[in-house]
């Protein structure tokens, strides 16, 4: 079948259109940078100071507030009993709850899945910013809005 110029051009467009589409469905919905992390947290708190610490020496650039309202924050980040630790982070539309690791977070920056954001729930010996003896492996919770609770990763503690 042969096409005139202006069906060519048509159909060409439209192609044009279907790739463009397909391009922004998978592109990432957001571009996230290590920069754009915001950690809201106590005054007197020195673990998660030390978690600061292990961002920052992983090439983060972290904005962190210290709070007197930080259960607060834990409310209106979705962040419940079962999920919840000591500090929250924000990062673009996702939020990071306790010590999750830096390379963990770049592992999200990189998938974008669909969730509401990460979780260490409590405090476990071994993750960053809770080194010490006898750490064990734990869980990354992936969470969602509606209550969806995934590991994103177990974390098997470097020996200490
Ligand atoms: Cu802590
Ligand atoms: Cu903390």
């Amino acid at each position: 079948m042969r096409l005139s110029p202006v069906k060519l051009f048509v159909t060409g467009a439209a192609a044009a259109a279907v790739i463009f589409t397909a391009v922004a469905v998978l592109r990432p919905m957001e571009a996230l940078a290590r920069s754009d992390i915001v950690v809201y947290k106590t005054a007197t708190c020195g673990c998660c100071h030390k978690w600061v610490e292990h961002l920052e020496e992983n090439g983060f650039n972290v904005t962190a507030h210290d709070v007197t309202n930080l259960g607060a924050i834990k409310t209106q980040m979705g962040i419940t009993n079962d999920l919840a630790s000591c500090h929250t982070a924000v990062l673009g539309r996702y939020v990071i709850e306790g010590h999750v690791p830096a390379e963990v977070i770049d592992r999200l920056m990189n998938e974008q899945p669909a969730i509401a954001g990460l979780a260490v729930p409590g405090m476990p010996t071994g993750s960053p910013g809770m080194e010490g003896p006898n750490a064990r492996p734990y869980d990354v919770v992936a969470f969602t809005a509606t209550g969806g609770r995934d590991v994103f990763v177990t974390v098997t503690p470097r020996s200490q």
